[in-house]
């Protein structure tokens, strides 16, 4: 095994090839304080790459309520069990195995809304909630693949039917090359390879690469109602450059966060935690940071963060992918690669007074 250094986890973990990060990484924010769980993400994910045979339970984007709601059935708390708390990395896989996982049933593929807008403990009729933050909560989670710096599935394969491109990060599966031998499915914590039982090969979340060549975000980044999301590339905290929306958010303010970073991958999914969730729970999902991400939001509803502030405007903005970005006094405005700007947004929208009688009335 080889040694790779993760920022996320501030250690060396063990991976089966010689580590090596892409010239860029695909990554993308998303706050969880605004996604309402309408599911556009999921439909126009699906409508775009997976209405075929063999992929009517496959949703390489779906949203879950957290805590009860799983896609598969309890993916995270048999991820949580098979860790061991947070003692080991998935790559910690004992003699003759690469990756420790587990394969889902095939049931457990089928019920993606399982535990929808259920809250965490049962609630009494009656029960009024008055103070915030209130023991009675829950969120909804988006997911799809992290395109992981150290990819499980890419570790697993022994066909190396799956690879991580050099120039955006994108993981992709090849299907010439796929056998179905299904370790992917089993080594990907995240549960996010998925076997077409039709065509028998595995398949997964492309990243959008025919958009992202382009220079354009993901359809389920662009088609997000709440604007709860935001597509660009991430740097080695080391590289960091202030400017880059997605540096800024992660590695500036520290306010968006890995999801279960524990297992060692350095996904490359970032969360904004919802402010409403026990910071315990939120630890468990997100990391130690949890704390310190959710003062951050606070602080900036309170006006003290207003470059962080000015950010989250970007967010469903433009289709294109922001390389940059600046704050002028009114507005935040979005550069592309070549630096050339490709949208400007007002922080505040301008208020059109309508007149008191309209004269045309008279
Ligand atoms: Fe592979 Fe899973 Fe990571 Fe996606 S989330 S790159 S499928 S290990
Ligand atoms: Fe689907 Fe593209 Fe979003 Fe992946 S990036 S979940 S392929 S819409
Ligand atoms: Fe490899 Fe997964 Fe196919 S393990 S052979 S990519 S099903």
């Amino acid at each position: 095994m080889a040694k790779a250094f993760n920022w996320q986890l501030s250690k060396e973990v063990s991976y089966p090839y010689e580590p090596k990060r892409p010239k860029k990484q695909f990554a993308v924010v998303m706050d969880l304080n605004k996604c309402i769980a309408c599911q556009t993400c999921t439909i126009a994910c699906k409508t775009t790459w997976t209405s075929g045979r063999g992929q009517e339970y496959m949703l390489w984007n779906n949203v879950e309520t957290k805590p009860w709601g799983f896609y598969p059935l309890g993916w995270d708390a048999k991820l949580l069990e098979l860790l061991e708390g947070d003692k080991k990395t998935v790559f910690d896989a004992p003699e003759g195995e690469r990756v420790l996982g587990w394969k889902p049933e095939d049931m457990d593929w089928m019920y993606p809304n399982i535990g929808e807008d259920e809250v965490n403990e049962p609630v009494d009729i009656g029960t009024v909630l008055e103070n915030f933050p209130h023991p009675i909560w829950m969120f909804y989670l988006p997911r799809i693949c992290n395109h992981c710096t150290y990819p499980a599935c890419v570790a697993a394969c022994p066909r190396q039917a799956i690879y991580k491109r050099e120039e955006d990060g994108i993981v992709l599966i090849d299907p010439e090359r796929c056998e179905g031998y299904q370790e992917c499915v089993k080594a990907c914590p995240y549960k996010k390879t998925m076997f077409n039982f039709v065509a028998r090969i595995s398949q997964k979340c492309i990243g959008c690469f025919p958009r992202v060549e382009e220079g354009l975000q993901p359809q389920c980044v662009i088609t997000c109602i709440g604007k709860i999301r935001l597509m660009g590339f991430i740097s080695p905290p080391e590289k960091a450059r202030p400017e880059n929306p997605i540096d800024f958010l992660v590695h500036i303010k520290k306010v968006a966060l890995p999801i279960y970073p524990q297992t060692g991958l350095e996904p490359n999914v970032y969360y904004i935690p919802p402010i409403n969730v026990p910071i315990r729970f939120l630890k468990q999902m997100f990391g130690p940071g949890a704390e310190h991400a959710v003062k951050t939001y606070m602080a900036m509803r309170e006006g003290k963060e207003p470059e962080l502030q000015a950010l989250l405007h970007l967010f469903g903005s433009t289709p294109r992918i922001p390389y940059s970005f600046a704050v002028g006094p009114n507005e935040v405005i979005a550069f592309d690669e070549k630096g050339r700007e490709i949208v400007r947004v007002p922080l505040v929208e301008p208020l059109q007074y309508r007149p008191h009688k309209d004269p045309r009335l008279d």
